[in-house]
C-alpha cells in the first residue's frame, strides 16, 4: 500500500502532466476487456433509445436552438450572466439594446420543434426590430420610451425563469416542499446553499450562517441510515473571502474553524457535508482542510464527510488514491463524489493567461471521460472504506459505473437539478436493481445564482456536452454511444489540436512563461532563488558605458517597503552629469546605430525578452523586495516587459519588411506613416517608466 504522504507527493506532480505521456499510463490502467467495453455500450444504446423518447424538456430544445456557439447564444449567455446583477433600470436597457438588437433572431423564427422556444423567438425578433428601429424616428422613440420597460422586465423574467430551472427553492423550506414532490423518486437530495466566492467578510458569515442553519434543519429527517438522508454541499470559497494560496496560513485556519463548527453540527444532524471541488488553484488547500475535518477527533465516529474530485483535472487519479489512502488510515467511511469538473473553459483560460507550461485539465474530453471511468474502478475497489458517489448526466459514463460497480451495493448516484431527467428516468426504470440517485438542489435567491447559472449554462449549451448532443436531434442514437477508452487512444498526440497551447496564444510571437503561484512545487522552487536573492545587496547606478556616476548627495539607501528592516543596499540617481556623460557616448555610437538593420535591432530586444524570461524568479524576488509589490503583481510586471520587448520586435520586423527610403539625415518626421517609426532618430534623452 503506498503511504498517504506518498500519494499526496504524486498529487503534487500530476497537477501538469503532459498528455502525450500520461494518456497511454491510464489507458494501461483501465481494466476491461473487449467483451466487457461491447456490453458497456450495449447498456448505453439501449438507455440512449429511451431517454431520446421521453419528453424533451423546455430547456432542452431552447439550448439546441441557441448553441453556445453562435451570436444569438451568447447575447443570451451575456444578458443572463449580465442582467440580473445590473442595479439601475438604465444600464439594464442598454445591456438589453446592445445583446438583442443587433442579433439575427429572425433567422431562428419557426426553427424548433418545441412551441415555447418558437413563441420566444417571434419574441426575441420583435424586440430586437423595435431596439434597432432609427433613433430619429419620433414613432420609434416613443415605441421604444413606451417599450423599455415591459421589454426590461419580460427579459429579467425570462433569465429568472431559466433560473429558476436549476433551482429547487429559494428558501431551504420551499426546497423541501418540492423536492418532496419531484415526480420518478424516490431521489435522495443534497442541498447547496447558493453563494461562492466570498467577496468580504460578512458575505462569508451570512454564507456561513445560511449552511449552519440548513444542516441544523435537516435533523428531523426520519431514516437512521446516514447515506439515506439528505445532506448537504458546501463550497469553501464561500466560507472566507480570499480562500486562495497567496493566503493560505489565514485562509486554512479560518475556513478549519468554520467547516469544523458545520462538521459538528452535520454530526449531530446525523447527515452528510460534501466538500465541492472548485477552481484547481483551492484544490490543493481544499484537501488539506478536508483530511484535518476527516481525522479531527471529535468527528471519530461521524462518516458524513465528502469530498469532490474531479476527473478533468490530470492530478484527479493520484487524488483518488490519496483519498482512498487517507479513508483507510481511520476507521471510518470517506464519501467520494467523483464529477467531471465544471471549470473547464476558465481553467484553460487562466492558463493562457498566465502563460504556464501546461494545463491542470485534460484538453480533450474523451481523456476526462477515460479518467472518469479510471478513477470509478478505483473508487469502486475501495468499497466500503470509501463510499463513492458517481455524478454524471451521461448516459454511456452510467452504463460504464453501473458495470463496473458488479452490485449496487455501497455506492450512488447523482445528478443535478434540472439536469439529465430523462436520461435517469430511464436508467431507474431499465435497472431494477439500480444503485440510489441523489440530487444535488441548490437553494437561495437569483441574486447569487449567476456564477451557478453560467456553469449550467455552459453545460448544457456546449455542443461537445453529453446533454447538449442528446437533445440535438441531428446526431443519431448510434452516435452518442462512445467507448471513451477507444476515442482517447485513436490520437497519438493525445492534445486537443484546436485548444491553443498557453506559450501559442499571440503566435507568432511567444507569450511570456508565468509562474503558477498557486503550486506548491513552485514555491518550492522559488523559495530556493528568494533565499538567495534576500542574502543579496546592491549598489546600482545608471549604466554609461563604463563611466560609472560618483557617489553624491543623490544616493539613495534602498529599503524593503513592506519590510523595513531589509536594506537591499544603495542606488546613485542620475542627474545632468550622467545625462551628458550619455549623450556624449550615445553621439559617439549613433552612427553604427543608425545603421544597424531593424532584424538586428529586434534580435536585441528578443534576447532581452529571452533573458528576463530565464531570470523571472530573481526579477519577481527583486521587485517584491524593491517595491513591496505582491507576488501577482510582480509576476505581472515581468512578464509584461517580456510581452512589450517581444511585440515592439515582431511590430519593428513586420513594418521594415514594407519598402521605404530612409530620409538622409536619420531623423524622422512625426506623422509619417508606420515604417518610418523603425528608423533610427536621432539622440534622445528618456526616462523610461518603471512603475505599472
Ligand atoms: P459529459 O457531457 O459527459 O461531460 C462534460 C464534461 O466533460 C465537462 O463538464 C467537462 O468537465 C469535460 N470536458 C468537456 N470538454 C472537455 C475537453 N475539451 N477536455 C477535457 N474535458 C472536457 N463540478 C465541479 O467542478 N465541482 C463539483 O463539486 C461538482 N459537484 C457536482 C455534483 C453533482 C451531484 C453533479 C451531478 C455535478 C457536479 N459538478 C461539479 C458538475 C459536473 O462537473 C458537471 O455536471 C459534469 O462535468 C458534467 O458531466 P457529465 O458526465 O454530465 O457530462
Ligand atoms: C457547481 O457549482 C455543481 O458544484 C457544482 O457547478
Amino acid at each position: 500500500m503506498t503511504s498517504l504522504a506518498e500519494c499526496w507527493h504524486q498529487f503534487l506532480a500530476d497537477k501538469r502532466r503532459c498528455e502525450r505521456e500520461y494518456i497511454p499510463e491510464l489507458l494501461q490502467q483501465l481494466h476491461l476487456s473487449q467483451p466487457d467495453r461491447d456490453e458497456i455500450k450495449a447498456q448505453s444504446r439501449a438507455l440512449i433509445g429511451a431517454a431520446r423518447a421521453d419528453a424533451s424538456p423546455l430547456l432542452d430544445s431552447f439550448l439546441s436552438e441557441y448553441k453556445i456557439s453562435e451570436g444569438e447564444g451568447v447575447a443570451l449567455m451575456c444578458l443572463a450572466e449580465a442582467l440580473l446583477r445590473i442595479p439601475d433600470a438604465r444600464t439594464r436597457d442598454q445591456l438589453i439594446e446592445d445583446k438583442l438588437g443587433f442579433s439575427q433572431w429572425v433567422a431562428h423564427k419557426g426553427q424548433s420543434d418545441n412551441f415555447w422556444v418558437n413563441a420566444s423567438t417571434y419574441g426575441l425578433a420583435l424586440t430586437g426590430r423595435v431596439l434597432k428601429l432609427k433613433q430619429g424616428n419620433s414613432v420609434a422613440k416613443s415605441l421604444q420610451r413606451l417599450s423599455q420597460p415591459v421589454i426590461r422586465h419580460a427579459v429579467a423574467k425570462a433569465v429568472a425563469l431559466l433560473g429558476e430551472q436549476f433551482v429547487l427553492g429559494e428558501s431551504l423550506a420551499r426546497a423541501r416542499a418540492r423536492g418532496a414532490k419531484l415526480s420518478h423518486g424516490p431521489w435522495l437530495l443534497s442541498y447547496d446553499m447558493l453563494g461562492e466566492a466570498a467577496r468580504t467578510d460578512d458575505d462569508a458569515q451570512r454564507f456561513f450562517n445560511q449552511y449552519a442553519s440548513t444542516i441544523k434543519a435537516l435533523a428531523d429527517q426520519q431514516q437512521s441510515d446516514i447515506f439515506a438522508r439528505a445532506g448537504v454541499s458546501v463550497k469553501l470559497s464561500a466560507l472566507y473571502p480570499r480562500f486562495e494560496f497567496s493566503h493560505a496560513q489565514t485562509a486554512l485556519k479560518i475556513v478549519h474553524q468554520r467547516l469544523l463548527e458545520l462538521a459538528l453540527l452535520a454530526q449531530e444532524s446525523n447527515i452528510t457535508l460534501t466538500i465541492d471541488a472548485e477552481e484547481s488553484h483551492r484544490q490543493m488547500m481544499t484537501l488539506r482542510l478536508a483530511e484535518k475535518i476527516f481525522a479531527a477527533p471529535e468527528l471519530a465516529q461521524w462518516n458524513g464527510l465528502g469530498v469532490v474530485v474531479q476527473a478533468y483535472s490530470k492530478a484527479a487519479l493520484s487524488a483518488v488514491n490519496w483519498l482512498i489512502a487517507l479513508a483507510q488510515s481511520q476507521d471510518k467511511i470517506l464519501t467520494v463524489r467523483l464529477v467531471k469538473g465544471a471549470y473547464w473553459d476558465s481553467e484553460i483560460k487562466q492558463a493562457q493567461e498566465q502563460g504556464l507550461d501546461e494545463f491542470p485539465v485534460f484538453s480533450r474530453r474523451c481523456n476526462t471521460d477515460l479518467s472518469y471511468l479510471v478513477c470509478a474502478q478505483r473508487l469502486l475497489a475501495a468499497r466500503p472504506s470509501v463510499y463513492p458517489a458517481f455524478a454524471s448526466h451521461n448516459a454511456n459514463t452510467l452504463s460504464a459505473v453501473r458495470y463496473l460497480a458488479g452490485n449496487a451495493a455501497g455506492y450512488e448516484f447523482q445528478r443535478l437539478h434540472g439536469m439529465g431527467d430523462s436520461v435517469y428516468r430511464q436508467a431507474k426504470a431499465q435497472w431494477p436493481e439500480m444503485a440510489p440517485v441523489r440530487i444535488y438542489a441548490p437553494v437561495g435567491s437569483h441574486k447569487e445564482l449567476l456564477a451557478y447559472l453560467v456553469r449550467r449554462l455552459i453545460e448544457n449549451g456546449a455542443n461537445s456536452s453529453f446533454v447538449n448532443q442528446l437533445a440535438d436531434v441531428g446526431i443519431d442514437d448510434d452516435a452518442l454511444v462512445v467507448d471513451a477508452a477507444a476515442q482517447a487512444s485513436d490520437s497519438s498526440d493525445h492534445r486537443h489540436a484546436g485548444v491553443v497551447w498557453p506559450r501559442d496564444i499571440f503566435l507568432p510571437r511567444k507569450n511570456a512563461a508565468g509562474l503558477d503561484l498557486n503550486d506548491a512545487l513552485v514555491w518550492q522552487n522559488l523559495n530556493e532563488v528568494l533565499t538567495q536573492q534576500y542574502q543579496r545587496t546592491f549598489d546600482v547606478t545608471a549604466i554609461v558605458d563604463g563611466w560609472t556616476p560618483p557617489k553624491n548627495s543623490s544616493t539613495q539607501t534602498l529599503i524593503n517597503p513592506s519590510h523595513n528592516a531589509d536594506v537591499l543596499g544603495t542606488a546613485i540617481w542620475a542627474n545632468s552629469d550622467t545625462v551628458q556623460q550619455a549623450f556624449k557616448v550615445a553621439q559617439e555610437h549613433w552612427p553604427s546605430w543608425r545603421d544597424t538593420t531593424v532584424a538586428t535591432r529586434a534580435d536585441c530586444l528578443t534576447k532581452a525578452a529571452d533573458i528576463l524570461e530565464v531570470e523571472l524568479p530573481e526579477w519577481v524576488a527583486l521587485l517584491v523586495r524593491e517595491a513591496g509589490k505582491t507576488w501577482a503583481d510582480a509576476v505581472a510586471e515581468v512578464r509584461e516587459a517580456i510581452d512589450f520587448c517581444r511585440y515592439y520586435a515582431s511590430q519593428a520586423q513586420a513594418h521594415s519588411s514594407q519598402p521605404t527610403a530612409l530620409p538622409e539625415s536619420g531623423v524622422g518626421i512625426a506623422g509619417e506613416s508606420n515604417h518610418l517609426n523603425y528608423v533610427g532618430r536621432g539622440i534622445f534623452v528618456c526616462i523610461s517608466p518603471w512603475n505599472f
